[in-house]
């Protein structure tokens, strides 16, 4: 007897996004002392001046769920309406239960499919991709895709590669049916030779990724930032060309460019290699808000749409990337103004 897949097709769109950002900021004068820097270096380098902490007892998924609040509203949702919920992070210090259906909890959303997605910076677009694919496939109607971090948990304060880059908030968006294709196919792999370039690790030793930890420690983040920048610059441009063209469009189709928040210099320079046009607007969230993986694509959609509302309905190329090290890009048609 053949398999029956009797779950209908539909297309899929980006109905809503909403952010939240924690209200402690921290400048970079706060940083400077403990790792010999200054304001001034920290901004050239990476173009960063402050970003958001959270408080002490806000965790990621109160974040996560202030943010998901109000993209359900937007989206004119309950949360009742969703069915499935994604969580990218890399700082829900859980294994199991999953910090999506702590989420599911707390917004009392019933009998979703609930999971996480372990893909660093790249975890918003790759949840996003299973978002529009779980729609196209039929197995689920409004996905709730989430980025969090609260990346201030895990930093050592006296290292001078990480200290003064990483930074805590929550995005989210609602995807649901869509008339049309509004989300592109998404492009999504790895470089696993480069697999340690950035790691949170136990800050006592020289642990191996995938090695038995023996001995339990608090873990931190480390990169090693020359590879990480040179990979980015090098790789992500050519993953960013390759997702345009995939969506049957060119560069001049864009209208906004949303990378992931790691480096301003590295988005410049994305920008100059994939021959986006001036008229492109490029989100710069990275200068008030740091990087903070998983949420920089969404919380930089927000910002850029609060900044400029004539984008909304517009086409943007999104692209995460980051540890593993791995990425994944799509353009998609930003979510329409809220009513
Ligand atoms: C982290 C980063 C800003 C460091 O900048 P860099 O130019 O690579 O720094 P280097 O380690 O090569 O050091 C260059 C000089 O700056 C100094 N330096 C390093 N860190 C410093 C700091 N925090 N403050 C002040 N000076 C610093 C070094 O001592 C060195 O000085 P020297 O030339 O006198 O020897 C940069 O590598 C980077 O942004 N990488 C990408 C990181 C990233 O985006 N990660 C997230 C990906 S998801």
């Amino acid at each position: 007897m053949a398999i029956k897949f009797s779950t209908p097709t539909q297309n899929a769109r980006i109905l809503s996004v909403g952010a939240y950002r924690p209200p402690r900021v921290v400048p970079n004068s706060e940083l400077v002392e403990r790792i010999d820097s200054s304001d001034e270096w920290i901004q050239q380098r990476t173009g960063i001046q402050t970003r958001h902490w959270a408080a002490e007892d806000e965790s990621v998924t109160d974040m996560a769920v202030k943010a998901s609040r109000i993209a359900i509203e937007r989206a004119g949702l309950t949360p009742q309406d969703i069915d499935t919920i994604i969580f990218a992070t890399i700082t829900y210090p859980y294994q199991t239960p999953s910090a999506s259906t702590e989420v599911a909890l707390q917004l009392e959303i019933k009998n979703a499919a609930a999971f996480d997605v372990g893909a660093a910076c790249a975890g918003f677009s790759y949840s996003l991709g299973l978002a529009n694919d779980m729609l196209r496939s039929g197995s689920a109607k409004y996905v709730l895709v989430i980025g969090a971090e609260k990346i201030s948990d895990f930093l050592d304060l006296d290292d001078r590669a990480t200290s003064f880059i990483f930074a805590d908030g929550a995005g989210a968006v609602v995807v649901g049916p869509s008339d049309e294709v509004r989300i592109g196919a998404t492009l999504s792999g790895s470089d696993v030779e480069n697999r340690d370039a950035i790691a949170m690790i136990p800050s006592w030793t020289a642990y191996k990724p995938g090695s038995a930890i023996t001995e339990t420690a608090w873990p931190v983040i480390h990169q090693e930032g020359q590879k990480v920048f040179r990979w980015a610059v090098y790789e992500i441009a050519k993953v960013g060309k390759e997702v345009i063209a995939s969506s049957g469009l060119t560069p001049a189709d864009i209208a906004a460019f949303i990378p992931h928040q790691a480096n301003e210099r590295i988005i410049d320079s994305l920008a100059k290699s994939m021959d986006l046009p001036d008229s492109v607007v490029i989100a710069r969230d990275i200068r008030t808000t740091g990087n903070t993986s998983a949420a920089s694509i969404p919380l930089a959609m927000d910002a850029l749409l609060a900044e400029h509302p004539e984008l909304h309905g517009k086409n943007a190329l999104l692209i995460g990337f980051g540890a593993g090290l791995v990425y994944a890009g799509q353009v998609v048609e930003l979510p329409p103004q809220p009513k």
